[in-house]
């Protein structure tokens, strides 16, 4: 087993707390999986699940999906402002780089990039409007494998409840995880 890296999350701004379903992705994941994690920012969530992906030494890759411009929210955030966004997560990711992929695209064209069935785990936290976790959900719901999940952050806001009674509530899926503000739903 590889040596054992302290987590270096807390020192990196945003808004994670879904550890335990991280950290239940990386447990479960097939050597050499595929993990995406649509929206990052800083890369907070980023950097929990790179430490826990990396210390499971099992060739797990995490691919990051964000435009490195904020959402709607975030325009008057100073490193969006500044236009350093992207820079500020790509410093904050080092300890991790190597198993780090930075997709920059919009969520739903860099969906169309992975084939049927390839990743492991896909964990939503981009943009938040209803509009487009459904059209994120839809995206990235065929790419996962059987046995597989998708999850994602900030259940409590009623355009997201909306979203997944939409694309995901049709499709029987098990749910995995309801934790504060996390949800996970296995995928068959
Ligand atoms: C709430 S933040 C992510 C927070 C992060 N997971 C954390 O732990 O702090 C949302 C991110 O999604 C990105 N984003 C919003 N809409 C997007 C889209 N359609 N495609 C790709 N990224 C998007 C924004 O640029 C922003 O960085």
């Amino acid at each position: 087993m590889a040596d054992q890296m302290e987590h270096f999350y807390r020192g990196i701004r945003g808004w994670f707390d879904c550890q335990a379903v991280y950290r239940w992705a990386v447990g479960t994941a097939q050597p050499g999986g595929v993990l995406v994690e649509v929206g990052a920012f800083l890369g907070r969530s980023t950097a929990f699940l790179g430490v826990e992906a990396r210390n499971a030494d099992k060739g797990l890759m995490i691919h990051v999906v964000d435009t490195w411009r904020g959402s709607r929210e975030h325009q008057q955030d100073p490193a969006v402002l500044r236009g350093t966004l992207y820079q500020q997560f790509l410093m904050n990711m080092a300890p991790v780089r190597p198993i780090i992929v930075p997709v920059r695209k919009p969520s739903v064209e860099a969906a169309k990039g992975y084939k049927d069935k390839a990743l492991q785990f896909v964990f939503i936290d981009g943009s938040h409007e209803q509009r487009d976790v459904e059209a994120d959900l839809s995206a990235w719901l065929p790419k996962i494998r059987t046995g597989g999940a998708i999850a994602g952050h900030d259940i409590h806001l009623a355009s997201v409840r909306a979203a997944i009674e939409r694309v995901v509530a049709p499709l029987a899926l098990r749910q995995l995880f309801l934790a504060p503000s996390c949800w996970a739903f296995d995928v068959r």
